[in-house]
């Protein structure tokens, strides 16, 4: 004979030691425990949420010195810049990779991610200047494009972002920033002067 679903699963005899002493307009409460594996599982993912955050975010400098998201940025700019000798934030430097377009697509990849909010996505200008044109504020060879952006410029308006890259990040952006020269996208009118040394669209006329 199978169950009325309508009765309720409890024995009348453990009614006593199961009731609460509550009791709203006569309905009564049970304690009803949860399941035992229920339970397990519950405790068992506040456990392990514990390991995972010592593991991922806190610096448990006894095993490795740095959390797994610095190794991660460590192991990814030792892939892409690894076989690269030490660079210089210098004009040949600058001018040299601002010639190969495997490496300015590198300098894009970090002006598309962190500078387009002032400098617009193809470095065109909004809030900063046009990076396009044949002009500029604050430069006069590659290597002042390297110091803007390491220091900034105008009390922060321009961020220093020389503790955000490592130095060969520096010169990739500098190397794109560099080849942007003298493309004349439209945007921003340009401002400051030409410098007197050529590179970029500039050098080429
Ligand atoms: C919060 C807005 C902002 C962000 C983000 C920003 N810039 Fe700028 N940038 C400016 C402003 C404003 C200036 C103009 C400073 C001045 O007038 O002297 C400037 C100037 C420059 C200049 C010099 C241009 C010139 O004509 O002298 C370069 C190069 C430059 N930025 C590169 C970058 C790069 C590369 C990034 C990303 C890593 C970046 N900027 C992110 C606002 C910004």
């Amino acid at each position: 004979m199978s169950r009325d679903p309508r009765t309720p699963k409890t024995d009348p005899a453990s009614d006593a030691t199961r009731d609460t002493g509550h009791n709203y307009d006569g309905i009564r409460e049970y304690d009803n425990p949860l399941p035992g594996w229920w339970v397990w599982s519950f405790w068992i993912t506040i456990i392990w949420g514990f390991i995972y955050i010592f593991f991922a975010f806190l610096p448990p400098k006894m095993f490795s010195g740095e959390t797994s998201l610095e190794t991660e940025k460590a192991e990814m700019t030792a892939r892409v810049f690894g076989a690269l000798p030490d660079l210089q934030l210098d004009d040949a430097t600058i001018l040299q990779y601002s010639q190969k377009p495997e490496w300015t697509a590198i300098g894009r990849s970090m002006f598309q991610a962190n500078c387009v909010s002032c400098h617009a996505s193809d470095g065109q200008g909004s809030v900063g200047p046009n990076l396009t044109d044949n002009a500029y504020i604050n430069v006069k060879t590659p290597a002042d494009i390297a110091d803007v952006i390491a220091n900034g410029r105008k009390n922060g308006a321009m961020p220093a972002w020389g503790k955000f890259f490592e130095k060969k990040e520096q010169v990739m952006l500098a190397a794109y920033v560099a080849s942007l020269r003298g493309e004349s996208r439209p945007g921003k009118a340009a401002e400051g002067e030409v410098p007197a040394m050529p590179w970029g669209k500039a050098a080429e006329k």
